[in-house]
């Protein structure tokens, strides 16, 4: 996958710095060739015996070694690479990165380099959440630097959060993407899935059968063809994607906010089944039985958002295609949605229990745009993403 691709690894000082070696082995397995680059810090967490073992190639640390500055300058060491990965990229090296400030090899590597950069960030929550960082990552983020990550989860300092480094895999998958030279290349695709959850009170929730199996599938298959891919979930069962922007929320409310967030996008899938309506009298407190006295719930109707992003005047993403989860008339109601949410197509399917659609792993869809309706064979979800994926590519060439 990543044969004769060369990526030069900077490795700055952080605990997650255990989790490059892993990241080396997986970029060898694809066939790439790693160049290490450890900063001071970092050789206090992995030793440059066990990076250059791994990587197979010398191992650079200082700006000042002359013996390499012969072999090679540290302007030509920066441009030899098709990517240049920082992983772990601390906050104390973001920061760096945001001045353009250039006191050591790795610094100074990133301010000589032309070639894109990834930094996959790794920090404490608090470190990760202080406007400082918060700056200097929208600094990065305007230079082009892309971002892998961070996680949420336990930190090696005990505290929870954001801030833990993305795992190798999903870095190396970030990677496979930034170096894939696919029909989506530079496109920005926004894909929403699974359910949405509407809390009842702290401890229950009204939701629906969505596994989230088709928009994890359709995401994999734009991400396959060199998209950059926000993924924006409810609580799914299947594992979300990796080489995606991944925002996970729970109800409809928050999944229109990450939407608006996640936009401008020049293509939108809304794959997500969201619940139409949630509980209005939703309460802060468990709700207790009373006797017998049945609680009433008083619902509200959640925003449409596939209906709201297709009728936007300003910053419409070019294609907007909205699914159609139907029991009944399944062509014509898709037809008449299609024209009511005022997307521009339609993916129709059959949700009825006895087609196992909902749940499993086939899907039997009829695609609804301007110039009608197309039956696809029944297929596997993963499939069917493949086709609509190459579908997008054709519409955005
Ligand atoms: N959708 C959305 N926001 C909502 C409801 C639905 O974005 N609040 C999107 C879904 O992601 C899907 C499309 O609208 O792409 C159609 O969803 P569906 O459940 O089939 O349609 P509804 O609008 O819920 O209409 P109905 O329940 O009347 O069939």
């Amino acid at each position: 996958m990543l044969a004769s691709k060369r990526i030069l690894l900077i490795i700055s000082g952080g605990i997650a710095a255990y989790k490059s070696l892993e990241l080396i082995r997986l970029l060898k397995k694809q066939g790439a060739d790693v160049t290490p680059v450890l900063t001071r810090a970092a050789q206090e967490f992995v030793t440059p015996l066990s990076v250059s073992a791994l990587a197979g190639e010398k191992v650079y640390t200082d700006l000042f070694d002359l013996t390499d500055e012969a072999e090679m300058g540290h302007i030509q060491l920066s441009r030899v690479a098709d990517l240049v990965v920082v992983a772990p990229a601390t906050a104390d090296l973001m920061a760096k990165m945001a001045q353009g400030r250039a006191d050591d090899l790795a610094s100074t590597l990133l301010l000589a380099t032309d070639t894109p950069v990834m930094i996959a960030p790794a920090m404490n929550v608090r470190m990760w959440d202080h406007p400082a960082t918060r700056r200097n990552l929208e600094v990065l983020k305007a230079d082009s630097v892309s971002i892998v990550g961070p996680n949420e989860g336990d930190m090696a300092c005990g505290e929870y959060g954001p801030g833990r480094m993305s795992e190798p895999s999903e870095i190396l998958d970030a990677i496979a993407t930034e170096l894939t030279d696919g029909p989506l290349k530079g496109k920005h695709v926004l894909v929403t899935s699974g359910p949405t959850h509407e809390p009842i009170d702290p401890v229950r929730y009204i939701a629906n059968r969505s596994s989230g199996a088709q928009g994890t599938a359709i995401a994999r298959a734009l991400v396959a063809l060199g998209a950059d891919v926000t993924f924006v979930t409810g609580p799914a069962d299947v594992d979300p994607p990796t080489g995606v922007t991944l925002v996970q929320v729970e109800t409809a409310e928050d999944m229109l906010k990450a939407v608006q967030t996640a936009l401008p996008a020049d293509a939108a899938i809304f794959a997500a089944a969201v619940a139409d309506w949630r509980v209005a009298s939703a309460t802060g407190r468990k709700i207790k039985k009373q006797n017998g006295k049945l609680p009433v719930l008083e619902f509200a109707e959640n925003p449409d958002i596939l209906a709201s992003v297709s009728r936007m005047t300003n910053g419409r993403p070019g294609l907007v295609v909205g699914f159609a989860a139907e029991t009944d008339d399944v062509i014509a109601n898709a037809t008449a949605k299609r024209v009511r949410k005022q997307c521009d197509w339609i993916v129709a399917n059959d949700v009825s229990p006895e087609t196992g659609i909902m749940g499993g792993s086939e899907n039997a869809v009829t695609l609804i745009t301007p110039d009608g309706a197309e039956d696809w064979p029944r297929l596997s979800k993963t499939e069917t993403a493949k086709r609509l994926a190459d579908r997008v590519a054709e519409a955005l060439a």
